[in-house]
Formats: C-alpha cells, structure tokens, sequence
C-alpha cells in the first residue's frame, strides 16, 4: 500500500511544554493507519508566521491553533486554509472570533441550562467615535446600579462580557462595593452575575472532541495547585451531567478543545464560565493531568487527520435546540444535546478508531513521561515562567505529580470514554 503522511500543523506562540510531548510522543507511536488503501504516516509541522499568497495551497490536514483568539494573521491565514484548502482546524477560528462568554450564557439559558441570573449593563467610559454622543444623548437611559444589585442580590461578580483569564473579575460585597467597582471599570462592558454561594465543588471540565477530564478545581489556591489531583471526586450522575453538558457546549460552538467551569451550589450545577476555547495547556498548572491532555490531544488530532472529518464551517444550532422541550429536566435535556453533540464529535467512529489504532498510546505516553526529554520539557517550561531560585523546585514538584500518575496510570482513563 502506498505510504502517505498526513501533516498536523502545531500554530503556537508561548506554549512550550506540550508541543514538545505531543510531537515525541507522536513520533515514538510510530504509526501505520491503514485507510482507504493508503498507509497513513503523521508528521507534525510548527507554523511559522509570515506573507501569504491566499491562492497558495496548504499542505496541512490538521492545524492546533493557540493564537486565534489573539493574533490576528495567524487566524486569517486558518481562515483561508479551511476554505481553500479543506484544512481542518482546531478551534473553529469563526466561532472563536465571535462567541464570547455573553453569547455562551444567552444559548445555554435558552437550552434551559441553569445560568446565574445575569445582567449586562453599558460601559462607564468610552473611546471616542463620531456618532457615539448623539447615539447615547438620545437613547442611553439612566439606570440606577442600586437597583441591579437588589434584583440580584448579594454577594454577586462583575465580570467583562468577554470575559478570560480573570481579567477585570471582582466578588462584590455589597452595593457602596458595586458602585466603586462599576466606577473603576472604565471601557469594559461588564455582566453583574448572582453568586453561586455557597457553593460545594467547583469542576473544570477539560474537553477534547468527546474526550472529557473532570478537574476538581480550587480557584483560591496558588496557580500551581489549582487543578488538584483528587480523582473520583464525583458521583456517577455528576459525571454523566457535567460531561453531557461540556460536550453539549462544545458541539455547539464548534470548539473541539475548550473548558467548562461549573458550581455546584445547593445540589444544582451552575455552568459559569465556559468560553474558553484556548484552554490553559502547561504543565506549570496541569501537571498530574497534563499527560492525559497530551494523549486526548493526540487521540483527536490523529483521528481528525486519519479520517480526512471534515471541518463544520458553519455552526447549525437547530438541532440542539429541536432536542429540548420545556418539561424536560436538566438531565433528560443535556442527554438529549449530548445526544446530538456525540454526533456532531462522531463519538462512536472516534472510541473506535482509538481502539483499532491507538491502543499502544497509553504504554508509549507511560513510557515517556519517565524520559530525560519528557523531564526536560517540564523544566523548560518552569525555567520560562519561575524565577532563577524556584527552577529546581518547581520542576521537582510538577514531575513528581507527573510521577504519581505514572504510579496509577493507565487506570485514569476517561480518554475513549
Ligand atoms: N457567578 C459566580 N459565582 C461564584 N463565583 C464566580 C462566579 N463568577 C465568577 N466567579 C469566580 O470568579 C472566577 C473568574 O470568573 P470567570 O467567569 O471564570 O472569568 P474568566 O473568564 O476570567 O475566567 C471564577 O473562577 C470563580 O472563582
Ligand atoms: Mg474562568
């Protein structure tokens, strides 16, 4: 059979550690996929950033973009590369351009998802514009902050509508708090979001294609030990549903990688942020889940670039919302979308491909995660963001958690579901 490779085109900026995995990996799997009469071989390309010819032809079956959501050429010349060239490309860099947190809350209220109770309210500043005084003069209303916040209640969050990475969030107390906050927040156009509190557990949900890793999450801890290491943390039933609704989520934005976060407040499942479609991937904060990140990455990618999937250009949002009726409870309505979004991920095709032609990857990904090069990786990484002093340590402590999920692997696997 002829020997054809499929390129996996790696378009990075700051990310250091898992490229250098994920291709070491890939390479130590040394795969011979059969399809289609050919035999497929991989090779992995780093994107590099300079003029193009929109008429050039791309030589790519699959891109991992980190840089859309804020570099702009890289995202137009993906753009051109899907439709031009029947690249396939995570994340679908339209929806990433255009989805943000807002529009994520506006359709999981609709999917009858229990959203906090949300407010947008205008901006305190702006940058000027031709028409922006006539424009407020004649329709901007005044509105009483005061007011909000009785409606809400207290304690709630101000956040930005496009909200990441904790930019400009604050927990506010009460309503002399709002104002102040309101007063500081300048050109941001900001939600006031009820507070899940109390509430009991806080999940990051981390997805790749129908690959699910639940992350009991600690947001008051230092960056390091955020992503704690509990394992079977939740019953059954919490897992179905937080998995049903972050592949709901994620099918219907198209985001094959992305983060969902919910709280659990008085027994019900609050998604709150899950707009996240350039999801944290370092080791400095996954450690012990970092290796199975690597392998949901590879799984996905592998499988898209294998199989030729073709790449959903336009979100088609009907079915989600055909799917649910108003009688429905929260779980009959995120198994009817998950239903829908296991299609959209092809699911079945995907565990069994993984079975057929992956099944070596948990042994090769186990092995290596003992390499020098796979300790060099880490440290690399830490060496970028720690200071002089803290190098040794820090890299000591995120192989030794690599290390204890080396001691349990591979009974961790969440990854073919
Ligand atoms: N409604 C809420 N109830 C409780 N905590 C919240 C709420 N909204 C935000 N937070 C807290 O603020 C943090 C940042 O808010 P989030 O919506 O995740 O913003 P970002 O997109 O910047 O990560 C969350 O991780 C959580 O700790
Ligand atoms: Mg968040």
């Amino acid at each position: 059979m002829p020997e054809v490779t499929r390129r996996i085109g790696l378009s990075l900026g700051a990310d250091i550690c898992w490229p250098i995995c994920y291709t070491e990996i890939l390479d130590r799997l040394d795969l011979r996929v059969p399809m289609d009469g050919d035999t497929l071989r991989f090779e992995t390309r780093r994107m590099t950033i300079e003029p193009f010819d929109l008429r050039e032809t791309v030589d790519h079956s699959v891109v991992i973009d980190r840089l859309t959501h804020w570099y702009h050429p890289t995202r137009e010349w993906i753009k051109k590369a899907v439709l031009l060239d029947d690249v396939y490309v995570f994340n679908n860099p339209w929806s990433v351009q255009s989805m943000e947190k807002h529009t994520a809350y506006a359709a999981m209220i609709k999917l009858g998802f229990p959203v906090p109770d949300t407010w947008l309210v205008p901006p305190k500043e702006y940058d000027p514009q031709q028409d922006l005084r006539d424009t407020l003069e004649r329709y901007a209303r005044y509105f009483d902050l005061g007011d909000i916040g009785r409606v809400l209640g207290y304690p709630l969050y101000m956040k930005p509508y496009d909200g990441g990475g904790w930019r400009g969030v604050s927990r506010i107390d009460d309503e002399a708090a709002l104002r102040a906050a309101y007063e500081m927040s300048g050109k941001l156009v900001m939600h006031l979001q009820a507070a899940v509190e109390p509430f009991d557990l806080f999940v990051r949900c981390v997805g790749l294609g129908p690959q699910v890793r639940m992350v009991n999450y600690d947001p008051s801890a230092p960056l390091h030990d955020r992503y704690t290491t509990d394992r079977e943390f939740l019953e059954p039933e919490d897992v179905r549903l937080l998995r049903d609704m972050t592949l709901t989520i994620n099918a219907f934005f198209g985001w094959d990688f992305n983060s969902c976060e919910a709280l659990r407040g008085r027994e019900v499942w609050h998604p709150i942020d899950f707009a996240n479609p350039c999801p944290d991937s370092q080791v400095t904060s996954l450690h012990y889940h970092f290796p199975w990140l690597i392998k949901a990455n590879l799984r996905w990618s592998i499988f898209v670039a294998a199989t030729n999937r073709p790449m959903q250009m336009n979100l088609d949002w009907g079915p989600f919302f055909e799917a649910v009726d108003e009688d429905m409870t929260l779980g009959e309505r995120l198994s009817a979308t998950a239903a829908v979004a296991h299609q959209r991920f092809q699911s079945d095709r995907f565990r069994e491909f993984c079975h057929e032609h992956l099944s070596h990857l948990d042994e090769v990904t186990h092995e290596f995660f003992g390499t020098d090069v796979a300790r060099a990786a880490v440290r690399e990484k830490v060496a970028a963001m720690y200071p002089h002093h803290e190098i040794e340590e820090f890299t000591e402590l995120f192989w030794s958690r690599i290390q204890d999920w080396r001691g349990e692997a591979p009974a961790d696997d969440e990854g073919v579901m």
